[in-house]
């Protein structure tokens, strides 16, 4: 048959094994998994399933006949996401519950005394035709179920366009693969985890900033993503974007540092004041000092740069054009519009005409003016982050309170 041989497969196997560890996106580590399992087999067709509480969560399907015939964006709208039990009534179920692989040599010809049985609604759906079909379990160190491997229709070597039964062989070459997917998967899910918990965490710290300065937790949700909106439109990689995504979300931080007496004092500042008011930029900087983080890094940037306007006249040192890094451009020009264009607990919003036309006024003076014309030139985008996280009424009633607390302390400490 031509088939590879036992060290071939062996070296194929390691190499897959490299290519699996150095991917942490989730998503694309099972997509490349799938594929690989596929080449390895010469399987047409194949679909990953990761299990969870007791089911068998679908994870991604791959055809290459299918997708050669209609392109990849129709072959998307065919698999719809489904979770199914694990038991012995399906094909990948079985294998999930008996940790036992399935060669099967023709789904229609499986012996009536089989638990399982094949389901062919997908194959009527989209006229494709399953013949063979290798499942093997996903088995983790502890030797638990993981997930299920499934391929189909391993393609004979002449190129005839029929399907073949898979080899005996390849069943402990794919079962090897499995276990090594499995490790990259954990190890996916991990760094999945902690980006979700660090991503939480530094938002959480933005909220604790604003919070002082009666701010919703929505103006630094709507601000970072008006910031991405923007770095998308001038063209940065998703890594880019989601950097400063992450980092804007701290702008403010420094005022976890500026007393309250300051911060939330009605009325206008005096000068001494202002100039304490400004300092959170530096506080910021102080904050995130001496990381070795990129996030943390930029959210230094941002944090000490936010204010300063394009045309030198901003703080803390009033830099001037370029030379105020692009993050900080980029998140002035955020922040602004979202100083005007939603409610705080001691204004009301803006009319957008008027938003807009402030932010035109500033075009030059305040803002870069490629990043002010990029912003205007994507306002459908903006409005749909400004209505996916606007703010509720309850949203300001913890502040009210906060307010009347501080006002009767202040008595307090008058009458004293
Ligand atoms: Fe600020
Ligand atoms: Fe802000």
């Amino acid at each position: 048959m031509g088939r590879s041989s036992l060290a071939e497969d062996f070296e194929k196997l390691l190499n897959v094994g490299i290519a699996l560890s150095s991917i942490h996106d989730l998503e694309k580590l099972l997509d490349l998994i799938l594929k690989e399992a596929r080449r390895l087999t010469r399987a047409d067709a194949g679909t990953l399933y990761l299990a969870k509480d007791g089911q068998l969560i679908f994870k991604v399907s791959q055809c290459q006949s299918l997708t050669e015939r209609w392109g990849e964006a129709r072959m998307r709208q065919m698999y719809e996401s489904f979770s199914m039990p694990i038991s012995r009534e399906s094909i990948a179920g079985y294998v999930a519950l008996t940790k036992d692989v399935l060669n099967i040599a023709d789904v229609r010809e499986i012996r009536s005394d089989a638990s399982y049985h094949y389901n062919p609604s997908w194959d009527e759906r989209a006229g494709y035709v399953t013949r063979s079909m290798l499942v093997v379990p996903m088995l983790n160190r502890e030797g638990n179920v993981a997930g299920v491997l499934q391929l189909i229709n391993a393609m004979s070597d002449s190129d005839d366009g029929k399907a073949i039964p898979f080899p005996a062989k390849q069943e402990k070459l794919v079962s090897s693969l499995a276990s090594q997917a499995v490790v990259a998967i954990e190890n996916a899910e991990l760094t999945d985890d902690l980006k979700q918990a660090h991503l939480d965490t530094i938002f959480r710290l933005g909220v604790a900033a604003e919070y002082r300065d009666r701010e919703t937790a929505n103006h630094i949700k709507r601000m970072s993503q008006y910031c991405a909106l923007i770095a998308e439109n001038l063209g940065w990689s998703g890594e880019e974007v989601d950097m400063i995504l992450r980092s804007s979300l701290m702008h403010d931080v420094g005022k976890l540092g500026i007393p309250d007496s300051i911060l939330q004092k009605p009325g206008r500042l005096t000068p001494e004041e202002r100039h304490i008011m400004e300092y959170h930029t530096i506080i910021g900087g102080n904050i995130m000092k001496g990381s070795k983080a990129a996030v943390v890094k930029q959210s230094r940037i941002v944090a000490i740069t936010h204010h300063e306007k394009f045309d030198g006249t901003g703080y803390p040192r009033g830099l001037k054009g370029e030379e105020i890094p692009i993050a900080g451009r980029i998140t002035i020009l955020a922040d602004v519009f979202d100083a005007l264009s939603s409610k705080r607990v001691y204004k009301e919003a803006l009319a957008e005409d008027d938003v807009l036309r402030i932010l035109r006024e500033g075009r030059g003076s305040f803002f870069d003016p490629k990043i002010l014309d990029i912003f205007l030139d994507n306002l459908e985008a903006v409005r749909k982050i400004q209505s996916r996280y606007m703010d509720r009424e309850e949203d300001f009633d913890k502040f009210k309170n906060l307010n009347r607390l501080v006002i009767e302390e202040e008595e307090k400490v008058k009458k004293a």
